[in-house]
């Protein structure tokens, strides 16, 4: 048994490095167990400090972020002063150039002014956002530095040590176990990463970002980039040395390491349309690393299920930006007791919830015990119990409103408002995809498709040949996209141009054959339910009725078949179509629906973005009142207020 010091911190990234530096400071005696220093995200990042370019909403991340970054000027001088390593911290402020002009911040620079400022950029650019106040760090440099500070000033880093489990006994951390025999200490500190799972049973996984350098030209005299670019998912940093850290892909993939050549053409794609000498600029590296993310993206910081057991881990995007604000909050907490009210919203308890019922899998609230533990996902839009995930042919998502590509005045209010409305899926009408229709160019890049989960969808087709046709060609497009396992399709069948109303007949037909095809198959039909029995039995993965016809805004106007279709249901039932308002979204929720799908309502809105959000409120409201379950509905009043007890002023004996 190697009893180590006062803390022993199991890993040796930024996060691990950073807080052990701080608790040395203050006068603990501290030991890192490191498996692989190289395989820190910070060491493959880039090194922004971008919590405004990263668009942070307001709230506690926000916070937590404004403060990290603030605390940077002085905790890299002290760095310095320990270590005498250059860490390259560089306020040099980042540019969000976009090629639409949407909303225009005070910190919007015209076209002219930008170019004047930034020359190079692709002409196509409308302007850019100006965030002065961001910054960047040489992460390499950094990763070194503490490395160095922490060993000169005693803490045992110890590298090429894995650990192997934690052992608990009674709430307490008692020992590791590691590759080279157990650890004990006072207190312990989770700060693997991506790969805190293997550990612990809390929701962090990796996602996988690939890089690249290249060297500006023309930088001995003047560095052709002074500020950081940060477009539609690339940025471009660039270091005093005429160095160019070009980032990063993110992929959902779990650990598989290596550069790809998508990753690599996609990276490089959207640098050169960025900044577009940098396609003549020599390559100097490519490499790849594993960023730590959770279900809501926020980091898991705090106490943990063990007393002498603190966490620190999950901090995706913003480990670099984060470090001094985490080693701060945290070694008040471990080495003082002291604990700062922006912890709360970090704690990993955020994710365990006692179970509500799960419609899909049949259970009642009351079949249930009241204390399970599950996880949760309490972001603004989507506070998902893992329980309550939506589940359609074996994938899962935390969202139940489902959104369209049809009818938005523009690309940007099409992309502004799905992101508000939190969904995940977003069906596309596969014909006019493949026709590049009016409203439909560009769509493949438009949206996040690491993000967004598609759904194909058949319309514009009238017969079952004709889906399935429709449907393989789908299938091909998402592919495409990335989406090499999607094998949905929402099936559309409409004969009739007056009424869009799916024909259940060809309907039935193509579902068949498409569930023969091994595709996931999401029929739209009229709320029939013997129709929506049959495509269960045939093998369809959800129905969705409509509420009234599509594009009506008339709301669910069939409101006892479709509770008929959720009762009889062993499959999500969607409904889709017709809704108008969010109210309308939030009824269907309370009536079981699994999900809703809406298009015209919000694409048309007077303001689609808020109108998207408004929706993705109401479907979270709906399903929350499903849960909770409403009170029955009674012939006369009942009063608020108890009566029994009361004193009987008519008679007070
Ligand atoms: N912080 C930027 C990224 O994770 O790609």
């Amino acid at each position: 048994m190697n009893a180590a010091s006062d803390i022993l911190i199991i890993g040796g990234g930024i996060i691990g490095l950073s807080l052990a530096l701080e608790l040395r400071l203050r006068g603990a005696s501290v030991t890192i167990l490191s498996r692989e220093n190289k395989a820190a995200a910070a060491f493959a990042a880039a090194g922004m400090l971008a919590p405004q370019a990263e668009g942070i909403p307001p709230g506690a991340m926000r916070d937590l972020c404004l403060y990290s970054r603030s605390l940077y000027p002085d905790w890299t001088r002290k760095l310095e002063e320990i270590t005498g390593i250059d860490v390259g911290y560089w306020p040099c402020g980042i540019l969000a150039p976009v090629f639409e002009k949407t909303e225009v911040g005070e910190e919007w620079l015209e076209k002219t002014t930008l170019n004047l400022l930034q020359p190079g950029l692709n002409p196509e650019i409308a302007g850019a956002h100006w965030f002065p106040e961001d910054a960047q760090v040489d992460n390499r440099a950094l990763m070194q530095a503490l490395r160095v500070a922490v060993q000169d000033l005693g803490v045992n880093l110890r590298d090429g040590v894995a650990v192997q489990a934690i052992q608990q006994r009674q709430g307490k951390v008692t020992s590791l176990q590691t590759t080279v025999g157990d650890w004990q200490a006072e207190h312990y500190v989770l700060a693997t990463g991506a790969w805190a799972k293997d550990l612990l049973l809390i929701p962090v996984y990796p996602i996988k970002g690939q890089m690249a350098a290249v060297q500006m030209s023309g930088w001995q005299e003047e560095l052709p980039l002074q500020r950081v670019l940060f477009g539609d998912r690339t940025y471009l940093v660039p270091r005093r040395d005429g160095r160019l850290i070009i980032g990063a892909t993110s992929e959902n993939v779990g650990f598989t390491s290596q550069n790809t050549p998508l990753g690599v053409r996609d990276l490089l794609e959207r640098a050169i349309r960025l900044f577009p000498a940098v396609q003549n600029w020599p390559i100097q590296e490519f490499w790849w690393g594993f960023r730590p993310a959770t279900p809501d993206e926020l980091p898991i910081l705090g106490t943990s299920p063990c007393d002498n057991l603190t966490l620190a881990t999950g901090h995706y995007r913003n480990g670099i930006l984060l470090a001094p604000a985490t080693a701060t909050l945290l070694a008040d907490l471990i080495w003082q007791q002291k604990t700062h009210p922006l912890l709360d919203s970090f704690h990993y308890a955020r994710f365990f919830h006692p179970a509500p019922t799960n419609q899909e899998n049949g259970q009642k609230m009351s079949d249930r015990p009241n204390a399970t533990l599950v996880w949760q996902t309490p972001s603004e839009i989507q506070p998902t119990p893992a329980s309550d995930l939506l589940t359609i042919a074996g994938k899962t998502f935390h969202s139940r409103l489902m959104t369209g590509t049809g009818k938005y005045r523009d690309m940007a209010a099409m992309r502004q408002s799905i992101a508000a409305s939190g969904c995940q899926i977003v069906t596309v009408a596969v014909r006019r995809m493949q026709a590049n229709a009016p409203g439909h160019e560009g769509l493949a890049e438009a949206l996040d498709w690491t993000k967004l989960w598609m759904l194909p969808n058949t319309a514009g087709c009238q017969t079952a040949d004709e889906v399935i046709r429709v449907a393989r060609l789908g299938r091909e497009m998402a592919k495409l996209l990335g989406q090499e396992d999607n094998n949905f399709v929402k099936l559309e069948a409409i004969p009739d141009a007056k009424y869009l109303l799916p024909d259940p007949i060809e309907t039935l037909i193509a579902a068949e054959q498409l569930v023969k095809e091994g595709f996931a198959v999401l029929p739209y039909i009229n709320a029939d339910p013997v129709l929506a029995k049959r495509l269960e039995n045939v093998g369809c993965a959800t129905v969705m009725p409509l509420g009234s016809p599509i594009g009506s805004g008339q709301g669910i106007k069939n409101t006892a078949n479709i509770q008929i279709i959720i009762e009889n249901a062993g499959i999500p039932v969607v409904v889709d179509a017709g809704i108008g308002a969010p109210s309308e979204a939030a009824q269907a929720m309370e009536l079981g629906a699994a999900a809703v799908l809406i298009n015209t309502a919000i694409a048309q809105a007077e303001n689609p973005v808020a109108m998207g959000r408004a929706m993705g409120l109401a479907v979270e409201a709906g399903r929350l009142a499903y849960h909770a379950g409403r009170i029955p509905i009674k012939a006369y009043a009942s009063a608020s207020s108890p009566t029994l007890g009361v004193i009987n002023s008519a008679n007070p004996n």
